[in-house]
């Protein structure tokens, strides 16, 4: 019979909300191994429950906290929310405070390194118009002191730019070394940074020094325990001024304390609004609806339509339940997944499950949806559906190199860093120019301080972006060329 860990993941959940039930108890332990070995245990079960019999000291807590959550955060992650805030969220602010001399309020929630706060103000900032008189006060907040320092820093690698904006790194940060790039002073001057448990609402409360007008809590309570998220929320929902919004990832809309508040339709991201301005929230464009969870359900007539007149499956969201259970052509399966790929590639992963979705069960084992949904889910955060869909696709062709890159990169962001390196070696052995696994070993390797390894991983990475033409698309970079990705890489100070 296995160990009983119940005493340690009570004492997580009480501690951080942490959520480990039974069936996570394999990662739990996979997850703790570095923590034993910083703590001084022989192994990460033994560690566990020592731990869970005798309560950890405030310091040892911290380590286990930092070895257990997930601080995986880039710049514009979700580049909805951020293009929702810039072009709705502050225009709106604006409006309503008349042209007074003001101050804009985030706070990002579970900040991590500081990724997700400096792109709202970097996004804030850009909302404005010339000569505003509008200021911008961004608190991000997190429960990993590591994670804190690090977003104080604001400086950061490569890696921290996948999928950002072409003119982020160019505007915003400075070369800082070779693969190193700092924020500037002016946007850094916006943001500051707290270590702060999420559970504990007076601390949240201090750390937001009033109200909010916008709060980031993205990729968060995916972690925790459904009463932990009850409280952030109930905590959030005080926070946040009348008719303040608020962003979580399109993969936490399901959480149930967000009924508090209202959900936006159209946003393109998993938006709400504080549930006191619903009648207004619904006279601006944002109407209240039902959580966008559910609004697939509607019985696609549009798209039964375009099949009776014979037209190619554009670029509308597909239904599901009836439309869903019909066995797609041949033909048109290909143009699906065509689709389905190019929406991947413009950063709309919600679009392209839904793309997939009849396909997918029409045909449960066909490796080329399988490889192209196991995208979209990682990129939405649906880490073990994502894995999932990885394992089938990679059981079925093991050679695909894109594939055992992304399971690389699920598994990074799973916390697994000894599974990521061993696919980045394995995405190397079947494809020696494929630039992007060298930068994620030249990444592990720097988290690990192993500085030598990491500048020879990142010397490969340029050596076979060279290799490629300045326009080619770099494999696994989601439409990235490689002429971009060497100037974002040279621009850091090396040759
Ligand atoms: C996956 S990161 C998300 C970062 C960022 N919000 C994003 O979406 O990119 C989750 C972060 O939540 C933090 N976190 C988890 N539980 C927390 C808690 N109880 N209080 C504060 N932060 C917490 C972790 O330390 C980690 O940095």
């Amino acid at each position: 019979m296995s160990a009983d860990f119940t005493p340690f993941c009570d004492l997580l959940a009480r501690a951080a909300g942490l959520h480990y039930p039974r069936e996570k108890w394999d990662d739990l332990r996979r997850q703790m191994r570095p923590a034993a070995r910083e703590l001084g245990y022989a192994d990460a079960e033994q560690c566990i429950l020592a731990l869970g019999e005798t309560p950890p000291s405030p310091a040892q807590l911290g380590v286990v906290l930092h070895h257990l959550t997930i601080g995986e955060s880039y710049f514009f992650r979700d580049p909805a929310s951020f293009t929702y805030l810039q072009q709705h969220v502050v225009p709106d602010l604006l409006r309503r405070r008349g042209g007074a001399a003001t101050t804009i309020t985030v706070l990002s929630a579970g900040c991590s390194q500081g990724q997700e706060a400096y792109s709202a103000a970097i996004a804030v900032q850009r909302a404005l118009p010339a000569g505003s008189r509008c200021t911008v006060s961004v608190v991000g907040a997190d429960l990993d002191e590591a994670a804190v320092r690090t977003a104080e820093r604001g400086v950061y690698t490569s890696w921290s730019f996948r999928g950002a904006p072409e003119w982020l790194l160019s505007q915003y940060f400075l070369p800082h070394g070779p693969d190193r790039y700092e924020i500037i002073p002016a946007i850094r001057a916006l943001v500051t940074f707290r270590r702060a448990n999420l559970i504990d609402a007076a601390a949240v409360r201090g750390v937001a020094g009033g109200s909010a007008d916008v709060v980031f809590c993205r990729n968060v309570m995916l972690y925790l325990t459904p009463e932990a998220n009850d409280r952030v929320l109930s905590t959030l929902e005080t926070v946040l001024a009348d008719d303040g919004t608020l962003f979580v990832s399109p993969t936490e809309t399901g959480v149930p304390g967000l009924s508090r508040f209202c959900p936006v339709r159209g946003a393109g991201t998993a938006v709400f609004i504080k549930k006191a301005s619903f009648a207004e929230a619904g006279r601006q464009a944002a109407s209240p609806v039902r959580p966008a969870r559910r609004r697939a359900a509607s019985p696609g007539a549009a798209v039964a339509r375009r099949r009776a007149a014979g037209a190619a499956p554009s670029s509308a969201r597909v239904p599901v339940d009836g439309e869903r259970r019909r066995r797609p052509r041949g033909d048109a399966f290909d143009e699906v997944l065509t689709e389905a790929r190019g929406l991947l590639e413009r950063g709309e992963y919600r679009e392209a499950e839904e793309r997939l979705a009849p396909l997918l069960a029409a045909q449960p084992d066909h490796s080329g949806a399988l490889a192209l949904a196991a995208r979209a889910w990682a990129d939405r955060g649906l880490l073990q559906k994502a894995r999932d869909a990885c394992r089938a696709a990679l059981r079925a062709d093991p050679t695909d190199a894109e594939q055992q890159y992304l399971w690389a990169m699920i598994h990074l962001e799973l916390g697994d860093a000894e599974e990521a390196a061993a696919a980045l070696r394995r995405t190397l052995y079947l494809d020696g120019g494929f630039a992007l696994a060298y930068c994620g070993l030249d990444a592990l390797a720097r988290s690990q301080g192993r500085l030598e390894e990491a500048s020879r991983q990142r010397a490969r990475a340029v050596a076979a972006l060279r290799a490629l033409p300045a326009d080619a698309v770099v494999r696994g970079g989601a439409g990235t060329r490689a002429g971009e990705l060497l100037a974002m890489m040279a621009s850091g100070g090396e040759a």
